[in-house]
Formats: structure tokens, sequence, C-alpha cells
């Protein structure tokens, strides 16, 4: 797994700082507000489970499943929902929590999708953007880290389903997709 690395963009000490700051932040910004943190499946797990440790108020957590078609050809733009979430949002104030926001198609659905479920309020964390690659103009509140235009993997970040696992985030070696 490891040999398939090219290089080490962010380091475990390095995320974990992050995530710290991060959750400081949201404990501040929603003393008062009535938090859900949203994790969009598979590849938020890693940092939401991390993040949520370091969030001091209440909050729940939920789940949805998306899947954004054309990611590898060409996008059409067209999101399905996979799993939806299991309770009601309205009056509630979301979080959503996502690995990477690359070209907002995602996200961009999520949002509208949240505000027709009468959410008081919707805002983005995402450990990684990719901002140079995006098509729909998404608002994100927490960023972890810029990331270049490359493929990505670990700290729950995939390809192929796989290197989910490693505990840093790096860059995969092109002959790996290329195969
Ligand atoms: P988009 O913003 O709708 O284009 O989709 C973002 C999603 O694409 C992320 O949640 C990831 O699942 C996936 N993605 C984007 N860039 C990468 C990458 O470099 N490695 C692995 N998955 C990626
Ligand atoms: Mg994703």
């Amino acid at each position: 797994m490891i040999q398939d690395i090219k290089d080490i963009l962010f380091s475990e000490e390095e995320i974990n700082n992050k995530v710290r700051e991060i959750g400081e932040k949201i404990s501040s910004d929603y003393r008062d507000k009535n938090l859900i943190i949203v994790g969009v499946l598979k590849g938020s797990v890693v940092f939401l489970a991390d993040l949520l440790r370091t969030v001091k108020i209440p909050c729940e957590i939920d789940f949805m499943a998306v899947s954004s078609y054309g990611k590898s050809t060409e996008s059409s733009g067209v999101v399905r929902i996979l799993k939806d979430l299991d309770d009601s949002v309205e009056g509630k104030d979301v979080l959503i929590v996502e690995d990477i926001v690359d070209s907002g198609i995602t996200l961009g659905y999520l949002l509208n999708y949240f505000k027709t479920r009468k959410a008081n309020s919707v805002e983005i964390a995402t450990l990684l953007n990719k901002d140079g690659r995006r098509r729909v103009d998404v608002p994100v509140k927490y960023i972890g880290f810029e990331v270049p235009d490359e493929f990505i993997v670990g700290y729950g970040i995939d390809y192929a389903q796989r290197y989910r696992n490693l505990p840093f985030v790096g860059t995969l070696k092109p002959e790996v997709y290329e195969k």
C-alpha cells in the first residue's frame, strides 16, 4: 500500500492539529445552535470521527451517501441519493462534512437539498479543497488544507475503495491508476 504513495502531503500529526483547530471553531460558532453534523459516506468517515471528538458542544450526527455520475468520465452533474438522512433536519443547523471538495457538484446538490428540507442553516466543512477544479461555486466555511490537482488518497479517501486506512494524506503514483 505504502509503496503506491508518491508523496505524503499531510502527516498524521499535521492532520490532528488541523482537525482540533476546526473543532474549536465549530464549538464556538455553534455554541447557541442546534448542530447536526452530516457526513457524506464513505470518504468523510475518518475525518468526521476525529472531528467529532474535538467538538465540545452538544450535537447529533447523521450520514448520507450520494453518487455523482460520470466522476471518472465527463461529469453530467447528476447526483443521486443512495442513503438518505435517518431523521428530519427541520430547524437544525446542518454542518456537512466532506473529505474533498473538487468540482463542487456533490455539495452544490446537497446544499439545495438541505434548504428544501427546511434546515435552519447549512454550512460545509471539508478536510481538503481542490479550488482550481470548481465547476459549481459552493461556500465552504471550514477548510483543512488546500491540495493540488492530483489524485489524493488516505485518511478516509480512496482510490477504487482502497487506501482509506492510511493514517496520512498523500498522492498516488500515476502508474497505480493508469494501470
Ligand atoms: P465533486 O466536488 O462533486 O467533484 O466531488 C467530490 C468527491 O469526489 C469527493 O467527495 C471525493 O469522494 C471524490 N474525489 C475528488 N477528488 C478526489 C481525489 O483526489 N481522490 C479521491 N477522491 C476524490
Ligand atoms: Mg466523497
